[in-house]
C-alpha cells in the first residue's frame, strides 16, 4: 500500500466508524427513526470533508499500480466513504445528476474499469474480502448487530462457496463416478451450514437496529452520472452454480438470465469467471433424465438418492431467506415506516413489492414447486424421485 492508501485505511478503521457511530445514535433518539435530515450536520461536513481529504491525495497519486488486492481494497474503502454519504444523504441519488462527490468518483472509476468491478462497494469488500485488523475488520459503525449481520453474511456466503467448489468437481467427473457421491455430501453439508448461520441470524440480528441502522448502508448510490444499485449477500457466483449445475434455475430462462447479466460486475473477477464457465455446463438434473434407463444400477441410485437430497436442502435455504430472513428483517418493518422514506427502501431500487415478487420466484424455482407462471422443474424433481428405490434386488 502506499503511505496515502494506508492512511485512509486507518482513517475508514477509526474516526470513519466513530463519526457513523455518533450519527446513528443521533437518528436513533428520534420518534421518526428514518429521518436524517438537518441532524447531525457539524457531524456529517467532518465526515465529508475528512474523507475528500484522502481522496484528493490519492486521485492525485494516479493509478500507482500495486496489483488487483490493493486496487479492490482501495475500491472499497472509497465506496464505504460514498455509501455512508449516500445514507446521511449528504449525497441523494433521485436530488441530483451527477454525484457531488467527484474526486471520490473518478477515483472509483478509475480503479472500478481498470480492475472489471462495478465502481461501487461490493458486499465481498465487507464479508469474504474484508481484512481483520488484530480481531476487527472493517465496517461502518460500532453497532453491535451491524457485526453480527457481517459475520453471518461472511459465514453464510463461505459455505455456499464450498458447495458451489464441491459441485463444480463433480463436473469432469460425471455423475456415475463413485466419487461424485463424496462431492454431493459434501455439497449437502456445506448447505446445511448455511441453514444454520441464516437460523442464528434469524434469532440474534435485532430487526429494528438492522432496518434503521444497517440496511441504510447498503442503499444504491451514484457514481459520477451512473446509480449503481446496492450490495447485497448475493453478490457471489456460488448460490448461481449451485442454481445451474443442479438445474433447478437456467441461463435459458429469460428472467433469471437477466438477474445474472445484471450481477456480474458486482462480483469478483474471479467469481464472474467461475459463473461464465457454469453458464456453459449441462445440469445434473439433465444428466440424471437422460440416463433413466441406468435406474436399476447402484451408482443411479445412490447418487440420485443424494443428487434429490441436496435438490431438498437448496430449497429449504432459499425458503429460509426468503420466509425468514426477508420477512423478519425488510417486509414487515417497512410497514411501519412513513410513506415519505418508503420509495428509498431496497438495495436495488425497484418498489418492494416488485423485489418480493422476484424473490419469491426465485424460491420457488429453487424448491421446484409447482407453478403454472415460471418455468420450475417440479415435474421433472418428480420423475426422478418416483425412481428412487424401485429397483429392489440391489
Ligand atoms: C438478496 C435480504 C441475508 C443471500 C437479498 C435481497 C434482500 C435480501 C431484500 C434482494 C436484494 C435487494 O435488496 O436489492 C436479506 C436479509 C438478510 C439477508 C434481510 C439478513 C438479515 C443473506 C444471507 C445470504 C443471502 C446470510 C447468504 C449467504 C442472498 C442472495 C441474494 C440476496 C443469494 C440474491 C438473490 C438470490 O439469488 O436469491 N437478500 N438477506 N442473504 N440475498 Fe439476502
Amino acid at each position: 500500500m502506499t503511505n496515502h492508501s494506508t492512511l485512509f485505511d486507518d482513517w475508514i478503521r477509526d474516526d470513519f466508524i466513530d463519526l457513523n457511530t455518533e450519527l446513528e445514535n443521533l437518528y436513533w433518539q428520534q420518534s421518526d427513526r428514518a429521518n436524517v435530515e438537518s441532524i447531525g450536520q457539524s457531524l456529517k461536513q467532518a465526515l465529508e470533508q475528512q474523507g475528500q481529504h484522502f481522496i484528493n491525495a490519492l486521485l492525485a497519486e494516479g493509478n500507482t499500480n500495486q496489483g488487483f488486492d490493493h486496487a479492490f481494497d482501495l475500491l472499497g474503502n472509497v465506496g464505504l466513504y460514498m455509501a455512508a454519504c449516500r445514507r446521511h444523504e449528504i449525497t441523494e441519488p433521485s436530488r441530483e445528476t451527477h454525484s457531488p462527490l467527484i474526486e471520490a468518483s473518478t477515483l472509483a472509476m478509475h480503479i472500478g474499469a481498470s480492475i472489471g468491478v462495478t465502481p461501487r462497494f461490493a458486499t465481498a469488500h465487507l464479508t469474504t474480502h474484508n481484512k481483520a485488523v488484530e480481531g476487527e475488520y472493517k465496517r461502518f459503525t460500532h453497532l453491535p448487530d451491524e457485526r453480527v449481520f457481517i459475520d453471518f453474511n461472511t459465514k453464510g456466503i463461505l459455505a455456499y462457496k464450498q458447495a458451489a467448489d464441491a459441485l463444480i468437481r463433480i463436473q469432469p467427473l460425471g455423475i456415475s463416478h463413485p466419487a461424485t457421491a463424496d462431492l454431493l455430501t459434501t455439497a449437502i453439508t456445506a448447505i446445511q451450514t448455511v441453514q444454520k448461520h441464516n437460523q442464528t441470524l434469524f434469532h440474534t440480528l435485532d430487526a429494528e437496529r438492522f432496518f434503521y441502522c444497517v440496511r441504510p448502508y447498503y442503499k444504491p448510490y451514484r457514481v459520477g452520472s451512473v446509480v449503481y444499485r446496492g450490495a447485497n449477500a448475493g453478490d457471489f457466483a456460488g448460490i448461481n452454480v449451485i442454481d445451474l449445475l443442479t438445474g433447478l434455475c437456467a441461463g435459458n430462462d429469460k428472467v433469471y438470465s437477466q438477474m445474472l447479466v445484471d450481477k456480474f460486475l458486482y462480483m469478483m473477477p474471479e467469481d464472474q469467471a467461475i459463473l461464465r464457465d457454469c453458464m456453459r455446463r449441462p445440469s445434473m438434473l439433465d444428466l440424471f433424465l437422460q440416463q433413466q434407463h441406468c435406474a436399476h444400477h447402484l451408482w443411479f441410485q445412490e447418487n440420485l438418492h443424494l443428487f434429490l437430497q441436496l435438490c431438498q436442502v437448496h430449497g429449504q435455504a432459499a425458503t429460509q431467506h426468503h420466509d425468514q430472513l426477508v420477512e423478519k428483517f425488510i417486509s414487515q418493518p417497512s410497514q411501519s415506516l412513513q410513506a415519505q422514506h418508503l420509495d428509498k427502501l431496497t438495495a436495488s431500487g425497484p418498489a418492494l413489492p416488485i423485489l418480493i415478487d422476484a424473490l419469491e420466484k426465485l424460491r420457488d424455482r429453487r424448491t421446484a414447486a409447482p407453478r403454472n407462471d415460471i418455468k420450475t422443474r417440479y415435474h421433472d424433481i418428480k420423475t426422478l424421485s418416483a425412481l428412487i428405490g424401485q429397483h429392489h434386488g440391489l
